[in-house]
């Protein structure tokens, strides 16, 4: 019994330690995240034009390249049709110039986030050629824009379907538009608008055999037409349970044997299995528990992304702190969550920053 209490009372101090981040430390006691694995490949984070101001300091400090998380989007970058918004988007770009960080342009074709207009022609439907115009038209004003600033794009955005009856997603307004012209057409027309950027595909479950062999049959099709692919993004929206370091490790090297450079490009880590509904983990215990496993599994990736750093080309993260993760957004995950690195607390750093700096 006495066990119990002091083993529960452990983790409860592990737990507020682990939430609140280690506050031991003083801030010059802190390594700087980016510089850790400055022969490895670059740090990223997924910033919102606000964030700038209230992670800045985290930022500067801890990653040295940034992704928007919402503000290169097509509806946020071509609200209207011949309307740009850029004034965000610059921001962020701004942002990383002043401080010598890259930026992975995030995304031109997704079947989400997309504006009303793109689809449709009068009171009708967009034809696929109409559709195609307008796609070569906003690449042509985004990618020469960012030219140099920009160091690569996530082309298309998961294209590729989770249903085991389908290969390419069928409800997606571009293939129900185009077919799959959209995709080859998509790296084309952005390889021209800017032959120095590197174009990537994105995805998530890119650790799931199933998908991840359809994945590799539309890149190797690409690549077989001579469609200007250069990278593969493995989003990584993992928890503690999955997927295991041996199915993420098949992964790297299934994307880099066929010639791709490799980014993890979306990278958090939730404390829920990816089936549990529940709001939140209230039991302090369990919570306490959860941290720790995931502090184990960040090392462990980590391990494993340092052994291919040949292949891979950076790791980003989804958010810079638990104040801001995504998945508290989300309707379907709209819950409490700690999936990254930062503490919301002070942002100070977690278990999980000691586990992967300590190499
Ligand atoms: C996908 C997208 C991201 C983000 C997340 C969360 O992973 O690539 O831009 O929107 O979904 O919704």
């Amino acid at each position: 019994m006495k066990l119990k209490v002091l083993t529960v009372s452990f983790l409860i101090v592990i737990c507020a330690g682990a939430l609140l981040g280690q506050g031991v430390r003083s801030e010059e006691e802190i390594p700087s995240l980016w510089q850790a694995y400055a022969g490895y490949f670059p740090i990223g984070a997924a910033v919102r034009y606000q964030s700038l101001r209230s992670h800045g300091e985290l930022l500067e400090k801890h990653f040295n390249s940034i992704t928007a998380e919402n503000e290169m989007k097509f509806a946020t970058l071509q609200p209207g049709e011949g309307t740009f918004a850029f004034f965000r988007a610059d921001e962020i770009v701004d942002f990383a110039k002043k401080n010598n960080m890259l930026v992975r342009g995030h995304t031109l074709v997704w079947h989400r986030q997309y504006p009303g207009w793109l689809f449709r022609d009068g009171a009708g439907k967009a034809s696929a050629e109409l559709v195609l115009e307008r796609l070569e038209t906003h690449i042509n004003t985004v990618l020469p824009r960012y030219k140099g600033d920009v160091y690569c794009w996530d082309v298309v955005n998961e294209a590729v379907s989770d249903s085991m009856s389908e290969y390419l997603r069928r409800d997606s307004p571009w293939y129900q538009a185009t077919g799959e012209a959209y995709i080859a057409e998509a790296f084309r027309i952005a390889h021209k608008a800017d032959p120095e950027a590197k174009l990537f595909y994105n995805d998530y479950g890119a650790t799931r055999s199933d998908k991840m062999e359809k994945i590799c049959v539309l890149l190797e099709d690409l690549l077989a037409e001579g469609v200007p692919v250069h990278g593969m993004g493995m989003q990584g929206h993992w928890d503690i349970f999955g997927p295991t370091v041996k199915q993420i490790e098949t992964a790297i090297r299934r994307y880099a044997a066929l010639g791709l450079e490799v980014q993890i490009t979306e990278l958090d880590i939730s404390l829920y299995h990816w089936a549990d509904k529940r709001k939140a983990i209230t039991d302090p215990e369990e919570l306490a528990e959860r941290l720790a496993m995931q502090a184990e599994k960040y090392e462990e990736v980590f391990r494993v992304f340092r052994e291919y750093r040949d292949v891979i080309t950076g790791v980003t993260f989804w958010g810079v702190a638990d104040d801001l993760p995504w998945t508290d957004q989300e309707p379907v995950r709209g819950r409490k969550d700690f999936p990254l690195l930062f503490a919301a607390t002070e942002h100070r750093p977690k278990e999980a920053f000691w586990q992967i700096v300590n190499f």
